[in-house]
């Protein structure tokens, strides 16, 4: 994996490329592993107050070529249990983002004070899953909650906050205008998209859950949009997400004005390998374009539009 260091939301990361929250990061072996592999950071999995089974199976529909639809409901063993497995990841020396999901402002606040205390670098709030009920985008597609939590948690811990973008939403760069305006350190964009899939032998939708979330290169083209449209709103550092799969795919997203960027569905398709191959690429692309850093990047796309 090259050297690719980029600084984001006040962190330093080794390379710009997250593991995306949920993916991955059941267990802070596969965390660990996942770093071993080259991410430039770790994020977990969203973890609520108390333990949440999630939803019944099935939970993921694949689509080889463009994605995946997931209803997973936020399994987590809960902020009680949990923090043993952040410690077993940065037991090896990963950079570990502790990612929190709540239902109002002070259940974030007070999981983000009991995150705060595992050792994690940063918080991401989980303002976008798409198919929780009293959680995720129904908080998060709310200008006015967004300020709300992220302020409530900005004031709470002394870390910095990344509120997680729904685009389920009219104005996602006025979510992240939001998000701003509480404090927030950075942000990242996006989450995924709410999606159905129907069985027609069976007449029903695929997923127990019907809807759920579209993650994967389907959703690369509206993520880019989301991140564009956050550049020209807010000053923050923006993490790009959605849809990642190679170097090229990150290049877009730092030229649309992220700074760094996560990887999910790839990682899930082809293994903690993708982060080496990504990275690589990406490499050879920024010396082929002459970009001397990756952060040289970051903008470049606006820069050029005027
Ligand atoms: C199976 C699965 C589980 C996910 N769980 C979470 C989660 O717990 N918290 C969260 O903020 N995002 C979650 N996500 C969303 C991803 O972090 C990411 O925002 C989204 O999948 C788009 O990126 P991708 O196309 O690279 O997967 C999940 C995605 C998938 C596919």
């Amino acid at each position: 994996m090259p050297e690719l260091p980029v600084r984001c939301a006040g962190i330093a990361l080794r390379n710009p490329l997250l593991l995306a929250s949920g993916i991955w990061g059941e267990s802070g072996e596969s965390l660990a592993r996942a770093w071993t592999a080259g991410a430039g950071a770790v994020i977990t999995k969203s973890i609520g107050s108390l333990p949440r089974p999630g939803y019944p199976n099935p939970t993921i529909e694949s689509y080889e070529r463009w994605g995946m639809l997931n209803a997973m409901g936020l399994p987590n063993p809960g902020i009680g249990e949990y923090p043993r497995e952040i410690a077993v990841a940065l037991g090896a020396g990963a950079t570990v983002i502790g990612s929190i999901f709540g239902g109002d402002a002070e259940e974030f606040a007070s999981l983000a004070v009991a995150m705060a205390k595992t050792g994690v670098c940063a918080i991401e709030l989980n303002l976008s899953c798409p198919h929780a009920q009293g959680y995720g985008s129904e908080i998060g597609s709310d200008p006015a909650q967004v300020e709300e939590v992220v302020r409530a948690v900005t004031d709470a811990v002394p870390l910095p906050v990344i509120a997680k973008i729904t685009p389920n939403a009219a104005d996602p760069a006025g979510l992240a205008a939001a998000a701003e305006r509480g404090g927030a350190a950075a942000v990242s964009a996006i989450n995924t998209l709410r999606a159905l899939a129907i069985d027609v032998e069976l007449r029903r939708p695929i997923l127990a859950h019907r809807l759920g979330g579209l993650s994967g290169p389907a959703i690369k083209p509206i993520g880019l949009a989301c991140v564009w449209q956050i550049r020209e709103r807010v000053r923050i550092p923006i993490i790009g997400v959605g849809g990642i799969a190679s170097g090229q795919d990150v290049l877009e997203y730092l030229m649309a004005g992220a700074s760094a960027v996560e990887i999910g569905t790839q990682v899930a398709f082809e293994g903690i390998g993708a982060f080496g191959r990504i990275g690589r690429e990406l490499s050879e692309l920024l010396e082929r374009l002459g970009f001397a850093r990756a952060s040289d990047a970051t903008g470049a796309a606006h820069f050029a539009t005027g």
